[in-house]
């Protein structure tokens, strides 16, 4: 079976087998399936890069539902099942008025995989309402119910990502939102443009959602029409004497402080200043509007986008020292 629908990079690798499960008890069965000793876990797709064909039983994590578990005069905690699209949930949260999800509106993806790396943007991170999630264990078939501090979350990091990697499949992810007295996150300077262009003062949460919704779209391209990953590279924490010393040299370089002694340094940027922003090699390229993005044309392989990334890595550490590791899970 041809994975290319299920990967938002457009990958043409192969399955040796596939199946897509639609609840809890065909998800067990499938993941102790003997005639495929080998099973990969595939969520929304929208986090890896496919570098080969998969030699194993792929299992399509397709549970769907939106459940309300509980609710107080403030709060809604919301139970969301793994194949629900991302997008979408955010979507219902802002046409019911709960606060919390609208800056995340748009990230592709589907919900049981936002944890794994804590997904996030401008100004919010998934870490910030959720709640606790549901897993299944993939040999014991044990199912486990992890809370936020057993997350373990970091910037686009997770205890799934760590010392848990590959061993759970997140059924679902409950997240506890805001139906009053909802704190809305306008810092992102990004934001506060589109709600001045708008003359907006007193934004609503759809307000939110609508200025990022117009922020992504004009500058990170549509999977559906160009095959991407989103940011394909995380951005570089670096010790503060490093960062002064760049900085010497390139005084506009946008910069986040992080701690007393470290900054984060945008990649796109540094990536942009090596020169890759636009640039095509084949089907593989690094997009016109956003350089930490890297796009299929139709038909790179998973080795060709691969190879622009090993080069951009290198070329990123010869002129800045500093060596950017990938976001998007790398599938050998
Ligand atoms: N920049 C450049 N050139 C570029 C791209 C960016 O100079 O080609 C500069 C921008 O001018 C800006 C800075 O870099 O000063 C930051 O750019 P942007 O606001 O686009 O955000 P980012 O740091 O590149 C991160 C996340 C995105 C998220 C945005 C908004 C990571 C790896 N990426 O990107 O997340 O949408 O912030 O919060 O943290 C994703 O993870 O897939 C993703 C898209």
């Amino acid at each position: 079976a041809s994975l290319k629908p299920y990967n938002t990079f457009g990958i043409s690798a192969k399955a040796k087998a596939f199946i897509s499960v639609t609840d809890i008890a065909m998800l067990k069965e499938a993941l102790h399936l003997e005639a495929y000793p080998e099973k990969f876990i595939l969520g929304g797709g929208s986090n890896m890069l496919l570098k080969s064909d998969v030699n194993a039983l792929v299992i399509h994590v397709a549970l769907k539902g939106i459940k309300t578990v509980k609710e107080t005069a403030d709060n809604i905690w919301l139970e969301v099942a793994c194949g629900e699209n991302w997008h979408e949930f955010v979507m219902y949260c802002v046409n019911h008025g709960y606060g919390g999800v609208e800056n995340m509106a748009l990230i592709p993806g589907n919900v049981g995989t936002a944890p794994v790396q804590n997904i996030g943007a401008y100004g919010v991170e998934l870490k910030d309402h959720f709640y606790s999630c549901t897993a299944i264990h993939r040999t014991t078939l044990e199912q486990k119910t992890f809370s936020l501090k057993d997350c373990c979350f970091g910037y686009r990091d997770s205890v799934f990502k760590n010392e848990l990697k590959d061993q759970y499949v997140i059924t679902s992810v409950t997240f506890q939102l805001d139906k009053n007295k909802h704190q809305l996150h306008t810092g992102y300077g990004a934001i506060q443009q589109v709600l001045n262009e708008k003359e907006i003062s007193d934004p609503s949460i759809k307000d939110i959602a609508q200025a990022v919704i117009a922020i992504r779209s004009s500058k990170l391209p549509d999977p559906k029409k160009l095959g991407n990953s989103g940011s394909f590279f995380k951005n570089p924490v670096v010790p503060k004497t490093i960062f002064e010393t760049i900085q010497q040299k390139y005084p506009e370089m946008p910069f986040y402080p992080v701690s007393e002694a470290e900054v984060k340094i945008p990649a796109g940027w540094l990536i942009e200043q090596a020169g890759f922003k636009g640039k095509r090699f084949g089907d593989a390229g690094v997009h016109k509007n956003q350089a930490l993005v890297l796009v299929n044309y139709g038909n790179a392989s998973g080795d060709e986008i691969w190879d622009l990334a090993l080069r951009i890595q290198k070329e990123v550490h010869q002129q800045f020292g500093i060596e950017i590791q990938p976001e998007v899970n790398i599938i050998e």
